[in-house]
């Protein structure tokens, strides 16, 4: 698909999931996703708060304004990569998601990244990682390359757990530093490839560690 092709393509699937009166969270606004059609990075949040329900556009608040400063941190703009949510309207008083509300935006989501069709995503937070890597655990596993589907997934700490512990924002910034290697291919291949069902037997925690 070349770039006009994307834009009219994802235009179709946010008015698809306007029309759906099927999906949950109908109270709330929809937060489609933003950013490049062409990107080469999709981060994947868990679902918006209050400032990206407000605004209509994802990680705006405070876990947005720290994403930025990470993205900048590695020489890139915002408007280079592209950022979305797994469920695509606010939980009501910030609650996580629901099993049943993930499980209904999911095809939405999935079309999102057929689109768009990145070298990597980066999930971020456990929400989101368990969609690519169901057996995953975010304290091993982030900051670790798995292929899946022929995708790189690069699962990263979510932001808010980042703003709320100096360790876990150390390692949301070390993990972040890698990504540009990872995009230029220099690094080995992913362990894991799917199915990751053999993450736990294949591959020992102390064994993952690429860097
Ligand atoms: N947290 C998320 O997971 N997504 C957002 O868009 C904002 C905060």
């Amino acid at each position: 698909m070349n770039t006009a092709e994307k834009i009219e393509a994802l235009e179709k699937l946010k008015e698809a999931i306007k029309q759906d009166e099927s999906l949950p969270l109908q109270e709330s606004n929809l937060v489609f996703g933003e950013g490049d059609p062409d990107a080469t990075v999709m981060f994947i949040g868990e679902a918006p708060g209050f400032y990206e329900d407000q605004q209509g556009r994802p990680f705006v608040g405070r876990s947005g304004q720290l994403l930025n400063k990470l993205i900048e941190s590695v020489g890139w703009k915002r408007e280079q990569v592209y950022i979305s949510n797994i469920v695509k309207r606010r939980p009501p008083d910030n609650r996580d998601p629901l099993p049943e509300e993930i499980e209904a935006y999911k095809p939405y989501l999935a079309k999102q990244i057929e689109i768009i069709n990145p070298k990597i995503i980066a999930p971020l937070g456990r929400f989101s990682m368990n969609y690519f890597l169901p057996l995953a655990k975010i304290s091993r596993d982030q900051g670790h390359k798995f292929e899946v589907e022929g995708r790189i997934i690069y699962p990263l700490y979510h932001p808010a757990a980042a703003l709320r512990s100096t360790a876990v924002l150390t390692d949301l910034e070390e993990a972040f530093k890698h990504l540009p290697v990872i995009i230029s291919g220099k690094t080995a291949e992913p362990e894991v490839s799917a199915p990751e069902v053999k993450i736990e037997s294949k591959v020992k925690p102390e064994q993952t560690s690429l860097f």
